[in-house]
């Protein structure tokens, strides 16, 4: 009998189930010895909710705005790049499946449905673009003309991956797209990561980031992209509150708090640890978000307490995928939905808009171990 799949961790048992194994390593992996990944989902566990009593929450209202744009809830689907790997209709689904929750989807630049398949596949969901600064700006200026076409309503530039991180499963399994796929959004096999381009006996993925991917990005590289578009622009990939001021004093329209799912730096805080200096650093001049480890509606509610606007799921869609494609993606995100409104109601909230920092401490048996 079909068990019936009731939480994330659910739904994570079960991909890993059903997902060949060098994929399913691919999605699942974090950097060197994973010490991160497995903070960014325990320290949650270290934040404790304050709920308050007898607030009248026969009505629970979770919509809210993400860059002037109205979503459902505060939770979206993240960037993770190959998703046809998980399910042969890929970020199709999961672009239905957004559209199904009223929520928005971020694309990765290395998707394997391109920029207009997606866009084409849901033109009513709302929809951003993650992006990577590849050495030829031709190239990358390219990608960001096609999202403005499409409708696109940012620019989500990723800032931790000058080199991609080391991913031992990777390493050891030789990891590359499977025969029948590429990144959609280039012509090229190299730009688009074809299996038939030889990347090499290590983690292909490391060896086209540093063939393609301009390691010398800084500042100065922010100002060209501010240059080029009139899109709003999120840097997605910011830990401390120094690099939130930078990023608001050139122009920046948001900051995505994020380790990248711990794949990159191994060692780095857990996202809802390093969320309170970034709050207090942007003072609200720009929308902050969070992603990173969230797997449970009392995570969401933790992460608006200490300030996010909302946040993004990126392994959970995977999972939802590789088990059911888009109706998969939807009972996640629906479960993340029905979860964090419960959470909310438990703690007195009857919006969004009530919560506040009052409802969560850090643990002081979390604190005293430091
Ligand atoms: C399999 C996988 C692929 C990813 N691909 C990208 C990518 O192409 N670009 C990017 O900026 N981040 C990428 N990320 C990072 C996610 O956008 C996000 O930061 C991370 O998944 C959030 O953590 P979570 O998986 O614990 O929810 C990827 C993450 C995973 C797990």
């Amino acid at each position: 009998m079909f068990t019936r799949l009731i939480c994330i961790s659910d739904y994570e048992q079960h991909a890993k189930s059903v997902l060949p194994k060098s994929i399913y390593d691919y999605y699942i992996s974090g950097a060197n010895d994973q010490e991160t990944l497995a903070d960014n989902v325990a320290a949650f566990s270290r934040w404790k909710l304050y709920p308050r009593m007898l607030r009248n929450v026969a009505e629970v209202d979770l919509s809210t705005s993400i860059l002037g744009q109205r979503v459902s809830m505060p939770i979206c689907a993240g960037a993770t790049a190959m998703q046809c790997m998980a399910h042969e209709d890929g970020e199709l689904a999961t672009v239905r499946a957004c559209r199904s929750l009223g929520t928005g989807m971020m694309l990765s630049s290395w998707s394997t449905s391109s920029i207009e398949e997606v866009a084409e596949a849901s033109p009513e969901t709302l929809r951003w673009l993650q992006l990577y600064i590849y050495k030829d700006r031709e190239v990358t200026k390219q990608l960001v003309q096609r999202a403005e076409r499409k409708g696109y309503k940012a620019i989500f530039l990723t800032v931790d991956t000058p080199y991609l991180g080391i991913r031992f499963d990777d390493v050891r399994n030789r990891f590359k797209l499977p025969p029948q796929l590429r990144m959609k959004n280039f012509e090229t096999n190299d730009l688009a990561f074809s299996p038939k381009e030889n990347f090499g006996y290590n983690s292909g993925l490391a060896t086209y980031v540093h063939k393609l991917i301009d390691p010398s990005i800084n500042w100065e590289d922010i100002k060209w992209l501010r240059g080029i578009t009139s899109l709003p622009i999120v840097a997605k990939g910011i830990l401390r509150g120094d690099d939130a001021r930078q990023a608001v004093k050139h122009g920046l329209n948001g900051i995505l708090v994020s380790n990248h799912g711990a794949r990159q730096l191994d060692g780095v805080p857990a996202t809802i640890d390093a969320l309170p200096e970034i709050v207090e650093a942007v003072e609200g001049k720009v929308e902050v978000f969070l992603d990173g480890g969230v797997r449970k509606g009392t995570d969401v509610l933790k992460a608006l307490a200490l300030g996010a606007k909302a946040v993004f799921v990126g392994r959970p869609i995977i999972w939802g995928l590789a088990s059911q494609g888009e109706k998969g993606v939807q009972d996640v995100l629906e479960i993340l939905k029905e979860e964090f409104r419960l959470a909310l109601a438990l703690s007195g909230c009857q919006n969004v808009k009530v919560i506040d920092k009052t409802l969560v401490r850090k643990n002081p048996s979390a604190v005293s171990k430091i």
